[in-house]
């Protein structure tokens, strides 16, 4: 089963094409596309991986960007400081109609170049480090824990996003940053409103909500500080005049929400394709010790932010093509992370292989800042629930369980499962 594509992504939230959209330039591949089978990438990329490294795609609005597939390039273009996260600029390119209204507003870090990047995440990094993160590893088991308990209380069946996969990063980010877990529910709602909300509009009042929810947050912790991320920046900070109330709540909700839905549909997409990978969920339950290895495989062969962008300032010349200042470039990392010439047999899920080289997580200044995190997450929660429920099953048939159509991230909308 892990080969075929015979998978259609059935979608709850189908934005339908606005009639007056402008048609894409005609013969260019339009991007994003469907993916097929919720683990591999698009079947409509084929012609990405054909060997050339970069090529001509179109998005919704007509416009024609750079789609970069080669390993080697998206490295270095990933670390090249002439191309820009800045989505204000004018000429940043849009995966979804969607998302127009980023261009409005400053995204904290995700959005912004060096040097003011730099002394934003420089805020940042002492929260994120290894021995941190390894400080939290309890704090995820109990969770992971306290779901599972709820689950088999309830059983035996579930929906595994709903109960498993997307309370776990909920939680996690909320003790991180000090936000009440009271709120998880008004921040799971927001996020996906955000990250899948069919209409602009949706996506602008999520954005709104959430920001103003950290606000009233941000002046409770200055009356009252408690011990999360969010009461240090607020008293190390803020409180000294090294940042202000916009940016700190920018800071927080590129946190929450970069943190919430990633982690979530790695936590269901990667139990639903160990589900459809009996052999090596059979290894993995063998030998427990194989799960950072597994995670790390995950990472790469789900490729679940699968578009990074960027919009040139100079001349960039790379793999046989001269990109032009205001050119889009879009990342694919499904595709990128399935280069032949890096990944030996790349579309196996096979964790015997190095696969520390894979782009999931991004590359350069604004590689992912909670991979440590994320990791740790995925191991506890992956782990945990393959070892406690042993017997774990699909209760749907494989492709009639509905998962995202082509966006910037990638998984499970819903995943029926039996033990
Ligand atoms: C498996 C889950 C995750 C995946 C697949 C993921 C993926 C990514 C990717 C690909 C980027 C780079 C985006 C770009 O270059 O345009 C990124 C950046 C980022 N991620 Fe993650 N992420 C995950 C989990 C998390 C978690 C748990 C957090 C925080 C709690 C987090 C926080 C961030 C932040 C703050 C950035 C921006 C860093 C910067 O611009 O300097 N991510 N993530």
């Amino acid at each position: 089963m892990s080969e075929h594509v015979a998978f259609r992504p059935r979608t709850t939230a189908s934005p339908s094409a606005p009639e007056n959209e402008p048609a894409p330039e005609p013969g260019l591949l339009e991007f994003p596309q469907d993916r097929t089978c919720p683990y591999h990438p698009p079947a409509a990329y084929d012609p990405l991986r054909s060997g050339r490294p970069l090529s001509r795609v179109s998005l919704f609005d007509g416009r024609s960007v750079w789609v970069v597939s080669g390993h080697a390039e998206a490295r270095a273009l990933l670390a090249d400081p002439r191309l820009s996260a800045d989505r204000q600029n004018p000429a940043f390119p849009l995966p979804n109609k969607r998302f127009t209204g980023l261009k409005d507003r400053r995204t904290a870090l995700l959005g912004v170049d060096d040097p003011e990047h730099h002394v934003q995440r420089r805020m940042l990094i002492p929260s994120f480090t290894l021995k941190r993160t390894a400080a939290l590893r309890p704090r995820i088991q109990e969770t992971v824990d306290r779901l599972i308990d709820a689950m088999v209380a309830r059983g035996p069946r579930a929906e595994l996003v709903g109960a498993f996969a997307l309370p776990v990063p909920s939680m996690v980010i909320c003790a991180l940053l000090g936000v009440p877990y009271a709120d998880h529910e008004f921040f799971e709602e927001q996020s996906r409103r955000l990250l899948r909300g069919p209409e602009r509009a949706d996506v602008e009042e999520a954005r709104e909500r959430i920001n103003g929810y950290l606000r009233d947050l941000i002046e409770r912790k200055r009356r009252d500080p408690g011990d999360g991320l969010l009461d240090e920046l607020v008293t190390e900070r803020l409180e000294r005049g090294e940042t202000d109330v916009d940016e700190l709540v920018s800071l927080a909700a590129i946190l929450l929400i970069a943190g919430h839905e990633t982690t979530a549909n790695m936590i269901s997409l990667g139990t639903f394709t160990l589900l459809n990978h009996p052999e090596q969920r059979e290894e993995l339950r063998a030998d427990p010790s194989l799960i950072s290895a597994a995670v790390e495989e995950l990472m790469r062969f789900l490729s679940i932010a699968d578009g990074l962008l960027r919009v040139a300032t100079e001349d960039i010349e790379i793999g046989g093509v001269t990109i032009r200042p205001d050119d889009g470039v879009v990342f694919s990392t499904s595709v990128i992370n399935r280069d032949g010439a890096v990944f030996a047999d790349p579309d196996a899920l096979d964790w015997h292989r190095p696969t520390r080289h894979h782009l999931a997580f991004g590359f350069g200044i604004h590689q992912c800042l909670g991979q440590n995190l994320a990791r740790a997450e995925m191991e506890i929660a992956l782990a945990t629930l393959f070892e406690r429920l042993p017997g774990l099953r699909l209760a749907a048939d494989p492709d009639r369980i509905p998962f995202k159509s082509g966006d910037t991230i990638q998984g499970m909308l819903e995943l029926p499962v039996a033990w």
